[in-house]
């Protein structure tokens, strides 16, 4: 039985934009989980490895400070914690390992519909409400605009209506809590997306080759997201053509086809969505019989 110090720790957002996402993730990578009672905590069964549940602002500072292996968080986040401890004299102790394409947003500035925006230079001497203080001190220290941070925890959107502040600066992801308050996008500071921060405490032997494994099938689960299997028949003589049509294949399988000299099977595996049109294209070539088929497991 292993210890709690063997197993390994991955902090997730408890209640949020990432949370089914993270969780859904980590099951497809084959972590079986059982939810504790107290729901802060998911236990894994068939691997050392469990899931803390808590907010996504508290996670580079779990792995910063080893309590936690690993976090799955936005990299908004991520990056309002790093240039904070810098900030502070501080060194930030983790780092960034992967990016896992879901939980796509980006860290903007809007302002109410009736503001009469002429680019940056309105932003000079007023009042930015946000929760980011840390990434829009340095934005507004680079485009060289005197400009008032104002530290809001949440609802950061009501500032401008409350007479709080002039602007806000809030993760816009559909735009729909923009819109409900009649706020517009004026500025974009950083695009963001769920990625993996690691501790840079130096883990033990085993617990890293965990982590290297975890990342390996993580890697696989994201790739099969977009892959399909593709088979078609071809002749000979168009093979070049339909192998450039192909989207995303490296090296498809050619096979000979029973009975037939001028015509080949073709199998390839699609790193790429793989549309009607593109089928439509291989048709033209000259390819026939053709089946997608999605990718289920993937291992490079
Ligand atoms: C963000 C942001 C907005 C909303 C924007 O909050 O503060 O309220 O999402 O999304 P939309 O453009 O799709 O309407 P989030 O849900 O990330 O919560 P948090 O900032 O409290 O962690
Ligand atoms: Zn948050």
């Amino acid at each position: 039985m292993d210890t709690p110090e063997q197993r390994i720790k991955i902090a997730v957002q408890k209640t949020g934009r990432l949370t089914d996402h993270s969780i859904d993730l980590l099951e497809r990578c084959g972590l079986k989980l059982t939810q504790s009672k107290d729901q802060l905590f998911l236990y894994g069964e068939n691997m050392p490895i469990d899931l803390l549940l808590v907010r996504d602002d508290d996670i580079p500072g779990l792995v910063s400070d080893d309590v936690c292996d690993l976090g799955i968080v936005g990299l908004n986040v991520v990056e309002e914690v790093r240039q904070k401890l810098l900030a502070d004299g501080r060194k930030p102790r983790f780092k960034q390992v992967f990016e896992l394409d879901f939980g796509h947003c980006r860290l903007a500035i809007a302002g109410p519909e009736d503001t009469d925006y002429r680019g940056v230079d309105s932003l000079k001497d007023t009042k930015i409400a946000t929760s980011y203080v840390s990434i829009l001190r340095n934005y507004l220290k680079e485009i060289g605009i005197e400009a008032e941070p104002v530290y809001f925890s949440g609802a950061v959107e009501i500032a401008p209506k409350l007479g709080k502040a002039d602007f806000i600066c809030d993760l816009v992801s559909t735009g729909t809590t923009l819109a409900a308050n009649g706020l517009v996008e004026l500025e974009t500071l950083i695009d963001s997306e769920a990625v993996v921060i690691q501790t840079q405490e130096a883990l033990t032997d085993e617990k890293q080759a965990l982590v290297d494994r975890m990342l390996q099938r993580l890697d696989g689960v994201l790739q099969v997201r977009e892959s399909k299997y593709i088979m078609l028949h071809a002749p000979r003589e168009s093979l070049a053509e339909i192998r450039a049509l192909l989207p995303g294949s490296e090296a498809p399988t050619v096979m000979p086809l029973d009975g037939t000299d001028d015509k080949v099977a073709v199998h390839a595996v699609c790193r790429e969505n793989v549309f009607w049109e593109t089928l439509e294209n291989l048709k033209q070539a000259g390819a026939s019989s053709l089946l997608v088929l999605p990718v289920e497991k993937m291992l490079a």
